[in-house]
């Protein structure tokens, strides 16, 4: 139900601190372990490669999972869109372990992989939002998002809800391992700082709204760019951006624009930079000079330790490898206003279904 709200991605934006809470609740216990079905944990675990499979926002979430597996697991990761691995397999490893993460459950892109890895053989996990929905049955395991139902076209809720169970799963097969990394990570104390971040930001929604006026009301395009995880966010920012406002957005990775993609800047052309990570925020500050220099109108998304006080907006701190569950939340805004602003139906864009179930 949305109730008193205008649109259900709003709705929907709004109810991912309670979604937080609602995964730390699940999947730990009072002593911050995770809690996760031991059989996925063993078959992980005895794994030697992860490979994530998506689509769309999922496989954009999927980055950021490699990011959080690797670091606490120590097993290598590849993420892969479901569209092209199917027809275009690579070389798999001798013990490879699937990750299918579908909102739906249903999209058919992923479904055609998994048929191909049941009939390998090779043991599979779902992330979904719908229980019993049709890649929960067939992949040996499931773990739920959590997310409550998403209704508006554009992904927001399970997109955090995803990166948050993969955290969980990544603290849970790296506790089992003894890694270091994983056991000094308190993920549900972490999970607790980001619900409460999550609700300053989703608190500015107006000066978000002001910043969105400022920036997008004229614009035919527009770029993020961020370097790691912030490269990801800038990925899932462009495609909500795009998908919702038509406005044409392309997510780079701040060091390769200048190999090509910077040809594309014009006066006035607005850039985002997202900044979160400490080892990479002098690099992507360079980045946005160079395109201010040609004309971009730049917006920084920066936290807290790492901003200026120029920046447009700036977030509390939180753990470094989930910050996209912080840094996303003003770009879902930045997408619903920009598209408010220009009077398209929020939660149902064109050419667009809910889920997408044909090839
Ligand atoms: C974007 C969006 C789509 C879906 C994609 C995969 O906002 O909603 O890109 O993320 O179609 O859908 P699921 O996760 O249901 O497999």
């Amino acid at each position: 139900e949305k109730g008193t709200y205008p649109y259900y991605m709003l709705k929907e934006i709004d109810d991912q601190p309670t979604v937080m809470r609602r995964i730390s609740q699940e999947y730990t216990n009072t002593l911050g372990d995770a809690v996760i079905d031991e059989k996925i944990i063993e078959k992980i675990t005895d794994s030697d490669r992860i490979y994530i499979v998506a689509c769309g926002t999922s496989y954009n979430a999927g980055w950021v999972g490699k990011a959080l597996l690797e670091r606490m697991t120590h097993i290598p990761v590849e993420v892969h869109l479901s569209s092209e691995f199917g027809y275009n397999m690579p070389l798999l490893s001798e013990k490879p372990f699937f990750i299918f993460l579908s909102q739906s459950g249903e999209t058919a892109d992923s479904r055609q992989v998994l048929v191909q890895t049941n009939e390998l053989g090779l043991p599979s996990l779902t992330l979904t939002n719908v229980a019993g929905s049709t890649l929960s049955r067939e992949a040996d395991y499931t773990l739920l998002l959590h997310a409550g139902p998403e209704i508006a076209v554009a992904s927001t809720k399970a997109y955090t809800a995803q990166i948050a169970v993969l955290a969980v799963l990544a603290k849970a097969v790296g506790d089992n391992k003894g890694n270091q990394s994983s056991l000094d990570f308190d993920i549900a104390h972490e999970l607790s700082v980001i619900a409460a971040v999550m609700e300053t930001i989703i608190d500015e929604k107006m000066v978000i709204s002001q910043l969105v006026e400022d920036y997008l009301s004229t614009t035919r395009n527009a770029f993020y760019i961020g370097r790691g995880v912030d490269y990801y966010v800038s990925m899932e920012a462009s495609l909500k951006l795009k998908e919702i406002s038509y406005i044409q957005a392309e997510g780079f990775a701040a060091g390769e624009l200048k190999h090509g993609t910077i040809a594309l800047i014009e006066e006035g052309t607005p850039v985002f930079g997202v900044i979160t990570d400490q080892k990479t925020a002098a690099h992507t500050r360079g980045n946005l000079k160079e395109v201010e220099s040609r004309g971009a109108h730049n917006f920084v998304i920066a936290l807290a330790s790492l901003a200026k006080v120029t920046d447009q907006l700036i977030i509390p701190d939180v753990y470094p490898l989930l910050s996209p569950l912080v840094s996303i939340i003003p770009t879902q805004l930045i997408a619903y206003f920009a598209t408010l602003q220009r009077g398209y139906d929020v939660d149902k864009p064109r050419n667009l279904a809910k889920s997408v179930t044909v090839e």
